[in-house]
């Protein structure tokens, strides 16, 4: 791989973190007195450990449209989404108007109404699998579709792609985040738990391998199978979400498609991220790729929990007759199946699609040109609704070249950067831009002018 890029002066970025960290605490004072309250009765002062953020989190207090405001009152432009889940955007009308309708009509039975048929006959057509269940959340929807894979199969072994994130269960929270000393023999990678609190007999049950590497994983395959410990399940994402953006190399789910129906393990793509926001029927439709077994949350519920699993009739018949116990009691919620019926029919429409893919490539070939023009070590990737840049000297194609190329520095900077001039992005390093429907090409337009004015500040001499 040959490098791209100039080298950016280290001193450079730390000068111009400092400047920008401080400009925004002063602007987020309000957001510090709410800290200052949260973390009396809030663990850390946030709802979920992702929100985290030093010196505090930004609360926001409402959002509308390609827009949402902070409690000091400053209006961003909003490419963070929810974790991208919000491709239909805030409060859209259409979205409103549907919760609200359902909300007169009550918001919860335990028993199943219409508009949970409507929508997975829709999931049925968009994702080309026939039998559906739902869930709240992704993590529900990966942690259900393992379990039916281990009924189906009646083995244990989950195999999984080295630093893929699917959700907070112990199956799958194992080997993320890894220090890139720790990753491991590329034939053998480590078997690591992501945090306190799992057990190690159900890490050494998660068997991780590297993306983009078919003959790896057919090696590593089928070393578990002369162990006598085949893996039930693959689960993967089509395109790998949590690294910025990682697409497969020509030929490779196909690869993965052949080897698995090979040995009788059962395919999960799990498209929480992928699933409704890179094209109509995800990474499926977009890849051309059909698995066994789909996870879908985030864009699913148009900004309510949701979750949802697709499968083959062979797949789903352990739910049906029994063996698999897929519960729960606010799975197919008539306020979550409202909204999602409504996205699903009137709002993420195939004009919505041709809107998504306007503006992501409208966006990918700006942020492609001032890479270009400052020739920064980086490059702009992404699919339907995601994308980012990666700041990286070389192509990132898996976990290994992502831990050795990435620029924790810049990306931190970048991040400030945006947030200090109206661009809500998303928190974390390892994120990427998720548009919506009601995005504009003048919004997109101002993400590449931000970024060219990081740029020019970057390789200014
Ligand atoms: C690919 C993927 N799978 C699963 C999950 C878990 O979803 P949730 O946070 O709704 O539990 C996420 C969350 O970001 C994800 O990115």
């Amino acid at each position: 791989m040959s490098a791209v890029g100039t080298e950016i002066d280290r001193a450079r970025i730390r000068e111009l973190t400092a400047g920008e960290g401080e400009k925004l605490d002063e602007r987020t004072r309000a957001s510090r007195g709410m800290y200052d309250r949260a973390r009396v009765s809030l663990a850390g002062g946030v709802a979920s450990s992702y929100q985290v953020r030093e010196p505090w989190p930004i609360y926001l207090t409402h959002g509308e449209g390609q827009r949402v405001w902070d409690v000091d009152g400053t209006e961003y432009l909003d490419f963070h989404n929810g974790f991208g889940a919000m491709t239909q955007g805030h409060a859209h009308p259409v979205i409103t108007r549907a919760v609200q309708e359902r909300a007169a009509l009550g918001t919860h039975f335990a028993a199943p109404t219409e508009d949970g048929i409507a929508v997975a006959e829709e999931l049925a057509r968009r994702f080309r699998l026939p039998k559906w269940r739902y869930t709240n959340s992704g993590s529900e929807a990966t942690m259900d579709a393992i379990r039916i894979a281990r009924g189906h199969t009646g083995r244990d072994v989950v195999m999984k792609i080295f630093g893929s994130y699917h959700g907070h269960h112990d199956a799958v929270m194992v080997s993320i985040g890894v220090e890139y000393d720790r990753i491991g023999d590329r034939e053998n990678l480590a078997s690591l738990p992501y945090g306190a609190g799992i057990p190690q007999a159900v890490v050494d049950l998660t068997v991780a391998v590297p993306f983009n590497d078919a003959d790896a994983m057919e090696r590593r395959i089928e070393r578990l199978a002369a162990e006598g410990r085949l893996p039930a399940c693959v689960i993967m994402e089509a395109a790998m979400m949590n690294l910025g953006v990682v697409l497969p190399e020509p030929g490779y789910l196909e690869a993965v498609r052949e080897l698995t129906s090979k040995h009788g393990i059962v395919l999960i793509f799990d498209e929480v991220k992928t699933g409704l926001a890179v094209a109509a029927g995800g990474a499926v439709e977009h890849f051309g790729v059909v698995p066994d077994l789909v996870t879908l949350a985030k864009t699913l519920g148009a900004g309510l929990p949701s979750g949802a699993i697709g499968g083959t009739d062979e797949v789903m018949a352990s739910v049906e007759d029994g063996r698999v116990n897929q519960v729960g009691t606010f799975n197919g919620n008539p306020l979550t199946m409202a909204a999602a019926r409504a996205g699903l029919y009137e709002v993420l429409t195939p004009d919505a699609y041709a809107r998504l893919h306007h503006l992501n490539e409208r966006l990918l070939a700006g942020c492609s040109d001032v890479v270009e023009q400052y020739r920064l070590p980086g490059y702009a990737v992404g699919i339907g609704a995601k994308g980012c840049v990666t700041f990286s000297p070389v192509r990132v194609v898996d976990y290994e070249t992502f831990k050795a190329y990435q620029d924790v520095e810049l990306t931190e900077l970048s991040w400030l950067w945006n947030m200090n001039r109206g661009i809500y992005a998303t928190p974390g390093r390892e994120e990427e831009w998720t548009l919506s429907v009601q995005h504009t090409d003048e919004a997109v337009d101002r993400y590449v002018a931000v970024f060219e004015e990081l740029a020019a500040a970057l390789t200014r001499v």
